[in-house]
């Protein structure tokens, strides 16, 4: 009996839920009609390499392995622009060993595809970036766990800052027409991939401040509605069944007008209960969980609420990124455990940032260890078992409870 409770619980996470995804207002609901609560975290491959992190050290089977050991539901896989304007100019899928040669050099690029190929035996030495992210992708499916595609910039590298020319439509290397074919580009690309749920059109807008004309004309709500209504009308036409996810100002800390106003989103203007929205936080350092708490709520965590008369428009919403060292010191901090018993009250879904681990090269550093990577730089196991014990596997059980 023992044996049979087991095995069905080792099925049971091993099922992706019935897709695609649809909301009911403040909920996500899977095709059977069950509420889907996303506990996750967020899989880099949006970086100089173009490729998901992580694959020279383990298969994309054993890192999905270790998520679904978690009883994480979710992965935020991010991708930039780039690979896609990369992939149209050259007419064909860009072979992730020349993008690797070009990002690490000759020498550490050929190495270092030789190493993903050994540990990910499916891979043909010509295989494209894309054929890349759709082992990741598929692997994840069958490992049970729903995949959100994240754009993350334009011009692949560590994100973000408000001078990285990646803030806001029109910044230097921030081509809105170009992000828009990528997103039709991808979203078409993706529809072979059983394991996609949903999508995020654009991680953390910010402040072109390298750029004051821009800032000054258009960082505006009206300028971003019209880009993300374009957008997600792309996603839509070429795959009406995801959930589009829609960020907001300030590093993606601020959808205020949204939820407040439907002159500033209007629901109509989207396929029915197929839009969301996500927001990150970063306030590692604040001390009080009160002022976390009332600056989420007022900043957008209100659209949870339908019974909050100041509330326009009620709407999902995730917390797409938040993270910090892996250490119990930090994971007791104010701001940890504030997150997460905020998040757990709400029955909100989140994807803490980061899984890796390392990367491939981070700020022009080759194998960049990651301190707040759940996984420790070989990606074989945990960085702390205790953190992932004592914070993450009762927050990930008390959100799929919700
Ligand atoms: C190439 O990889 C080796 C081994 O990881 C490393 O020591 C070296 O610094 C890398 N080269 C560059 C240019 O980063
Ligand atoms: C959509 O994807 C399919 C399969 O990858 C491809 O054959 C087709 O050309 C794409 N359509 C568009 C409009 O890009
Ligand atoms: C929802 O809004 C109502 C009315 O403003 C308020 O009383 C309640 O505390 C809010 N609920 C949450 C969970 O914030």
């Amino acid at each position: 009996m023992r044996l049979h409770l087991l095995l069905l619980a080792a099925l049971a996470s091993a099922a992706l839920p019935p897709l695609p995804l649809t909301t009911s207002g403040r909920w996500i609901h899977d095709a059977a009609g069950k509420r889907v609560t996303y506990a996750g975290t967020n899989w880099p491959g949006h970086q100089e390499a173009m490729l998901p992190e992580g694959l020279a050290h383990q298969s994309a089977a054993s890192i999905a392995g270790h998520i679904t050991s978690l009883g994480m539901n979710v992965v935020r896989l991010t991708y930039a622009t780039q690979m896609v304007d990369e992939h149209v100019a050259r007419g064909s899928d860009v072979p992730a060993k020349e993008g690797l040669i070009k990002a690490l050099g000759r020498e550490n690029g050929t190495r270092v595809w030789g190493e993903i190929r050994k540990r990910n035996a499916g891979l043909r030495e010509q295989a494209g970036r894309l054929e890349v992210f759709d082992l990741v992708a598929r692997e994840l499916g069958k490992a049970g766990v729903v995949v959100h595609l994240d754009n993350h910039i334009s011009r692949a590298t560590w994100c973000c800052s408000t001078k990285d020319g990646n803030s806001w439509f029109g910044d230097t290397d921030f081509d809105a027409a170009k992000w828009k074919r990528g997103w039709s580009f991808m979203a078409n690309y993706t529809r072979s991939w059983t394991a996609l749920g949903s999508v995020g059109l654009r991680n953390e807008l910010r402040a072109p401040d390298n750029n004051p004309q821009l800032k000054e004309r258009s960082y505006k709500w009206g300028d971003w509605y019209t880009h993300m209504r374009a957008a997600a009308g792309e996603v839509h036409a070429a795959n009406p069944s995801l959930i589009v996810f829609l960020s907001g100002f300030g590093f993606d800390t601020d959808l205020t007008a949204v939820v407040r106003d439907t002159k500033v989103l209007k629901k109509s203007d989207f396929l029915p209960n197929k839009i969301a929205l996500e927001l990150h936080n970063y306030q590692n350092n604040e001390k009080n969980c009160g002022n976390i708490r009332g600056g989420l709520y007022n900043h957008g965590w209100n659209a949870l609420n339908e019974s909050d008369k100041g509330v326009a428009n009620v709407l999902p919403v995730v917390m797409s990124e938040f993270g910090f060292a892996q250490d119990m010191k930090t994971a007791g901090s104010v701001y940890a455990t504030c997150l997460r018993d905020y998040l757990v009250q709400n029955k909100a879904g989140w994807m803490v940032w980061v899984l890796s681990g390392s990367y491939y090269i981070r700020s022009g550093k080759q194998e960049f260890d990651e301190a707040w990577g759940l996984l420790k730089k070989d990606w074989s196991g945990w960085r702390s078992e205790e953190v992932v014990e004592k914070y993450f596997r009762p927050f990930v059980r008390a959100s799929l409870k919700g």
